[in-house]
């Protein structure tokens, strides 16, 4: 099995087993309210009404859902089935499976594509350009790209939180800041953590022009995915991400990355 294959078999068994993904941006920490308000803004405050939207991994369609009911035409991809036939119960939008590495879509047949998962599943940039190339061929000229990653600099999280980390220090942990190359083992089957230059150049090798980059959540989303909600940690986060997440000195220290082109 080639590495791409083990990973693509742990997915699958990730989000059919061992996690629900369904409850992620829910209902599990005060990261979640964070993530996800600022997912649908960052969304949300860019397209046009009525706007064709392929949400390429989205798993059962958190972020589906609620573009659907804001009067998008939403249609859902993902590999996982169960994920898909849970997406499908909202009845909101089409859900099915697939990979965004070859979609069944038409050139142009959106205006839209989200990739929040994608990218750091892929190992290897080839992979990932493949996936960014298959969004830019189904969204038609003047539409957008929006593609979510993990960044690499990911364990500054932890030691910054006081974790004591392990002795003696992991070699992997040097290796995900050096190269991006996340360690094998842990439940989590990931492929790539990314810098955002290095996810910029991916966009801008798939074409993508006017591309920006924000922090999803900013660094206060480490310390949320400590604590139950709260309204007011909450308001402050959002404060904070809006006005700084496009900076350079704050984009990377963030659970999850987001860059948007336009094709
Ligand atoms: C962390 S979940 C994110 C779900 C949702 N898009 C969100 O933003 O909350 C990542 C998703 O990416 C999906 N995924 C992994 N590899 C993929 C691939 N090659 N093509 C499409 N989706 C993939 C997984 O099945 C999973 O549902």
């Amino acid at each position: 099995m080639d590495e791409q294959a083990g990973i693509d078999a742990g997915i699958q068994h990730y989000y059919s087993s061992v996690f629900d993904e369904d409850a992620r941006l829910t209902t599990r920490s005060a990261q979640s309210a964070l993530e996800f308000i600022r997912v649908q803004e960052l969304v949300g405050t860019r397209i046009a009404a009525g706007s064709r939207v392929l949400d390429i991994g989205g798993a059962t369609g958190i972020h589906a859902n609620p573009l659907a009911e804001a009067g998008h035409r939403v249609t859902l991809v993902d590999p996982v089935e169960e994920q898909v036939v849970k997406a499908q119960r909202h009845g909101t939008f089409h859900a099915e499976v697939g990979d965004a590495r070859q979609l069944r879509f038409a050139d142009n047949s959106f205006e839209v594509a989200l990739l929040f998962g994608p990218l750091y599943y892929l190992r290897t940039a080839e992979d990932r350009l493949k996936a960014l190339a298959e969004a830019v061929r189904v969204v038609a000229p003047g539409g957008w790209v929006f593609a979510a990653a993990i960044p690499r600099f990911i364990h500054h999280a932890a030691v910054s939180l006081g974790n004591i980390p392990p002795k003696p220090y992991p070699q992997a942990w040097v290796e995900v800041l050096e190269s991006g190359t996340p360690a094998p083992s842990g439940r989590f089957p990931a492929g790539h953590f990314h810098t955002a230059e290095e996810l910029e150049a991916e966009l801008q090798a798939a074409g993508l022009t006017a591309i920006e980059l924000h922090a999803i959540e900013g660094p206060a989303g480490f310390a949320l995915e400590r604590l139950p909600n709260d309204e007011a940690l909450l308001q402050a986060a959002l404060t904070l991400v809006r006005r700084t997440g496009h900076l350079t000195a704050i984009r990377d220290m963030t659970n999850h990355l987001m860059a948007i082109g336009r094709v």
